[in-house]
C-alpha cells in the first residue's frame, strides 16, 4: 500500500479543491457561452467541466488508496460574467496555469520525499496540463487572428466546433 506524507496528502486535498473549482468554473463558462448563442463553445466547456471532475476523482481515489480520507471541498461560486470571449479564454489560460503550478509543486514534494509512487501517478497530470495549456493558447491565437469585430463570435464558435470534432475523433 502506498504511504504518503502528511504534506503530500495536504497538497492533494488542495488539488481536489482546485479541480473541483475548475469543473464548476467551466460549467459557468458553458452557460455564459450558451447565453451568447455560442453552442460550439458551450459544448467545449461542458466537456472540460466533466474532464475536471474526472481529474478531481482521480485524486480522490489516490488518497483513498493511500488510506487518507479525501475531503470534499465546499463549492465556491465561480465567476459568471465575462467581458468578451477573449476575456473568457484568457481566464481559462490563467486558471490552467495555476493548476499546472500546483501539480508541479506536488511533483517537487514527491521528489524531495523520494515518493516515487506519487511522482509516477502525477506524470499523467503533467502531460494533461501541457496539452490543455497548448489547446487554450491555440484558441487565443485564433481569436487574435479573427479579431473581435461584429461577426467574430460566429467564426470563433465555428473554430471551437472544429476543435470539438478533433477532440472527439482523438478520443475514439
Ligand atoms: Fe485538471 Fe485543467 O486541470
Amino acid at each position: 500500500m502506498t504511504k504518503i506524507s502528511a504534506q503530500i496528502a495536504e497538497a492533494i486535498q488542495n488539488q481536489i479543491r482546485m479541480e473541483g473549482e475548475a469543473s464548476s468554473s467551466y460549467l459557468a463558462m458553458a452557460y455564459w457561452c450558451d447565453d451568447q448563442g455560442m453552442q460550439g463553445c458551450k459544448q467545449f466547456f461542458l466537456r472540460q467541466s466533466e474532464e475536471e471532475r474526472m481529474h478531481m476523482l482521480k485524486f480522490y481515489e489516490y488518497l483513498s488508496e493511500s488510506n487518507v480520507k479525501p475531503l470534499t471541498p465546499t463549492i465556491v461560486e465561480p465567476n459568471q460574467s465575462f467581458k468578451s470571449v477573449k476575456d473568457l479564454f484568457e481566464r481559462v489560460l490563467d486558471q490552467e496555469k495555476s493548476v499546472t503550478k500546483s501539480i508541479n509543486n506536488i511533483v517537487k514534494l514527491a521528489d524531495i520525499d523520494k515518493d516515487y509512487t506519487t511522482f509516477e501517478f502525477l506524470q499523467w497530470f503533467v502531460m494533461e496540463q501541457r496539452e490543455e495549456e497548448a489547446t487554450i493558447e491555440g484558441v487565443l491565437d485564433k481569436i487574435k487572428i479573427i479579431g473581435e469585430g461584429p461577426q467574430s463570435l460566429y467564426y470563433i464558435d465555428k473554430e471551437i466546433e472544429t476543435l470539438n470534432q478533433e477532440i472527439i475523433k482523438a478520443e475514439n
